[in-house]
């Protein structure tokens, strides 16, 4: 009788420290996924920073004309080669329903209510999605009209409420 006693005492005590090292297993693995997030997040700001800040130089110091290369489709084509290369996806998109390439336009539901969100006054829209078994980052900054030029060619942007964002850019990265 006062074995069994032992017995279930025992099994009490390995139930209750396998069940507390499990709990603290899934909190330290939550705390490496918030980590991740974070970092994430981090790097979203970085690129946005830097995509912008090109795309600005560029616009400023290069563009004169209509007919010179935009600073959009130089950076479309570096997104191109930033996604072949496996870093990470971005898109230009356009907020104002008048793109110059249809294929800008928001075309699933995140890119569809990160424009919506961002329009409406929304300084940044996030999700997180899974996908063959791994976790990304989706997150959207606003583009608004930064300088006069850019209405050399989107002459429509000069009909943007001011504040308003006429595009946007959508990020795809990798949680790790
Ligand atoms: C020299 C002409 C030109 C100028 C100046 C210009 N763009 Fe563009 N923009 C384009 C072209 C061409 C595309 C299409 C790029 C592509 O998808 O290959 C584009 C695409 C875009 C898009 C995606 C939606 C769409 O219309 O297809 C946004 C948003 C955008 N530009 C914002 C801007 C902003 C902001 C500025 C000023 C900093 C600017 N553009 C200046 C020519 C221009």
């Amino acid at each position: 009788m006062k074995r069994i006693k032992f017995c279930t005492a025992l099994m009490m005590i390995v139930c209750l420290v396998a069940s507390s090292l499990a709990t603290s297993m899934a909190r330290a693995e939550k705390s490496a996924d918030s980590a991740a997030l974070e970092r994430t997040r981090k790097q979203v700001k970085m690129l946005d920073d830097l995509y912008k800040t090109a795309v600005v130089l560029i616009t400023t110091h290069y563009v004169n004309d209509e007919d010179d290369l935009a600073a959009g489709s130089a950076a479309v084509a570096l997104f191109g080669a930033m996604k072949e290369k496996g870093w990470h996806e971005v898109r230009l998109l356009d907020a104002t329903g008048q793109p110059i390439e249809a294929k800008n336009s928001p075309q699933d539901a995140f890119e569809k209510e990160a424009v919506a969100k961002l329009k409406a006054g929304d300084s940044y829209f996030e999700q997180v999605v899974e996908k063959d078994g791994k976790s990304y980052l989706r997150a959207a900054t606003p583009i608004p009209v930064v300088l006069k030029k850019c209405t050399m060619c989107h002459d429509h942007y000069n009909d943007a409420k001011p504040g308003e964002p006429i595009g946007v850019l959508g990020y795809t990265l990798p949680i790790e």
